[in-house]
């Protein structure tokens, strides 16, 4: 049995499963709100993650009945990008600055004016965003310079958590992709970017592949968790290298379509496919010899949680749902563009802004949410019409997330893509991906791909129905962006 644990946005999730693929058992706790002291600022104290994470697996331990010691090996996969700092003896220095936070783009202004926009792309695959995690580095240099003086280590999310379970500091390939400071090509640190960008290298913890054991349960983590000690951790990945993973994204040609909080686009390259103008992800995937690119939408699930939340506190989400699918696709000429973190793909615009484009008097709150369902999709299309720019195949789409779960969303999936999409039988998103790494890393498998063979299964196909009215519809969503770009916060 293997178990991945999945240092979400919103809580951690533990997942056992067996060699099978099938799930044993599964927990999650909860996370503290975001804290946002200003507009497009987000944090997370780590220690809340660990706590989280204690609770999940103390929680998959109860509902499966068996002991830590039972665990053949552990993963770790969560959300990306975060900047954890510690200091000199493993201490938290501050909150982590997270994925969606936005405040970096003036440190991002000065990576791309030192380093030159293209010598960027040479030294990592990809520009330099707010989202990654060295220019959050460098904000707090140049804002708390008495925190800075202190860091001695820089981890990611779900590294932290396995610091605790373990002692040590290690971050696999994928992971380690979404900082700006590895050499993505070469899949080691950069040390030019290290240098120009003044990161000592002694901060940056080793660099293992996804499925290679790193470490082992301490005793500490052991009696903090109830998993045994000595127990093998394999490297893991970030959460979407892990959901790619778990949904059997390896070869070229098969892509994932995942709505979490987030949105993400991604395929699997058999070699770097760098988008010289960076508005696609280029990564390490978390199986070795193997890289990705995606496109990601940074409000995705974040959309509807947002309209739920501000406009429909008491509704759930599949009743609001339920309403939407009443409305005609194309939502009577109503569109949402989902630009509530500003946007990475395809506009890299820190500041762009969400908007509705189209109310009038006969539109109701059904209108609004299903409009708000498409954009989202929209969104993501525009990664898909990237990979057909970029030459990028695209033979299978497989739905991942909350918008793979309710029958509309899945269907307005398929018409905005204009393609079939696939639902898999156990969708349990990254910690699923991080437990076939962790059995791939004890050799249950011989190889990821092996893994994924036996435990990935495909329960149905959505054909699409109503491609033509969205691929018109696509159309008009495509000219909000550019016309109201100038409006507002620019
Ligand atoms: C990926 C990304 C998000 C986060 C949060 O680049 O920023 O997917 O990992 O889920």
């Amino acid at each position: 049995m293997f178990l991945g644990i999945d240092v979400g946005t919103g809580g951690t999730r533990a997942v056992l499963i067996d060699r099978t693929g099938v799930v044993i058992a599964s927990h999650s706790s909860e996370h503290a709100a975001i804290q946002s002291e200003h507009i497009g600022w987000a944090e997370q104290d780590p220690e809340d993650w660990w706590r989280a994470a204690k609770v999940a697996i103390a929680g998959v331990l109860v509902e499966s009945g068996i002991t830590g010691g039972e665990i053949e090996a552990v993963g770790l996969t969560g959300q990306m990008h975060g900047c954890v700092m510690l200091d000199s003896y493993g201490e938290v220095l501050r909150p982590a600055l997270i994925w969606c936070d936005q405040r970096t783009q003036p440190q991002c202004d000065w990576l791309t004016e030192t380093i030159g926009f293209e010598r960027l792309i040479e030294l990592t695959c990809n520009p330099a965003l707010p989202n990654f995690t060295l220019t959050k580095l460098l904000w707090v240099r140049e804002h708390q310079p008495e925190t800075f003086a202190k860091i001695a280590h820089v981890l990611c999310p779900k590294d932290y958590v396995r610091y605790k379970l373990t002692g040590e500091y290690a971050m696999d390939m994928q992971e380690a992709s979404g900082t700006l400071l590895l050499d993505v090509a070469n899949r080691r640190w950069s040390s030019e970017m290290a240098e120009t960008a003044g990161i000592p290298m002694s901060w940056l913890p080793r660099l293992f592949e996804g499925p290679e054991i790193c470490a082992k349960i301490s005793d500490f983590g052991a009696g903090a968790t109830g998993l045994g000690a000595g127990t093998p951790v394999a490297a893991g990945a970030g959460d979407q290298g892990a959901g790619a993973v778990g949904m059997g994204i390896l070869k070229p040609g098969s892509v994932s379509a995942t709505i979490g909080t987030s949105g993400v686009v991604f395929a699997s390259t058999d070699k770097p496919a760098m988008d010289r103008l960076g508005r696609l992800h280029t990564f390490c995937h978390a199986a070795p010899g193997l890289w990705h690119v995606m496109g990601v939408t940074n409000g995705a699930g974040l959309s509807f949680r947002y309209f739920r939340d501000t406009f429909a506190p008491a509704a759930s989400y599949d009743e609001l749902s339920f309403q939407a699918a009443q409305v005609p696709p194309g939502s009577d000429g109503l569109f949402w563009t989902p630009y509530l973190f500003g946007e990475r793909t395809p506009h890299l615009d820190a500041k762009a802004r969400a908007v509705f484009v189209g109310i009038t008097a006969s539109t109701t709150r059904a209108h609004f949410v299903r409009a708000v369902l498409e954009g989202v999709a929209f969104s993501l299309k525009d990664t898909i019409s990237l990979f057909a720019e970029l030459g990028i195949p695209v033979t299978s789409i497989r739905l991942g997330g909350g918008g793979a779960r309710g029958p509309l969303w899945r269907q307005i999936q398929a018409d905005v893509y204009g393609h079939p999409v696939d639902l898999l039988e156990a969708e349990e998103g990254g910690a699923f991906g991080a437990a076939l790494l962790a059995g791939t890393g004890v050799e249950a498998w011989p190889s990821v791909e092996a893994a994924c063979h036996a435990t990935v299964r495909v329960a149905e196909s959505i054909q699409p129905k109503s491609a033509r009215v969205m691929e018109a519809a696509y159309a008009e969503y495509r000219k909000i962006y550019p016309a109201l770009r100038s409006i507002g916060n620019h």
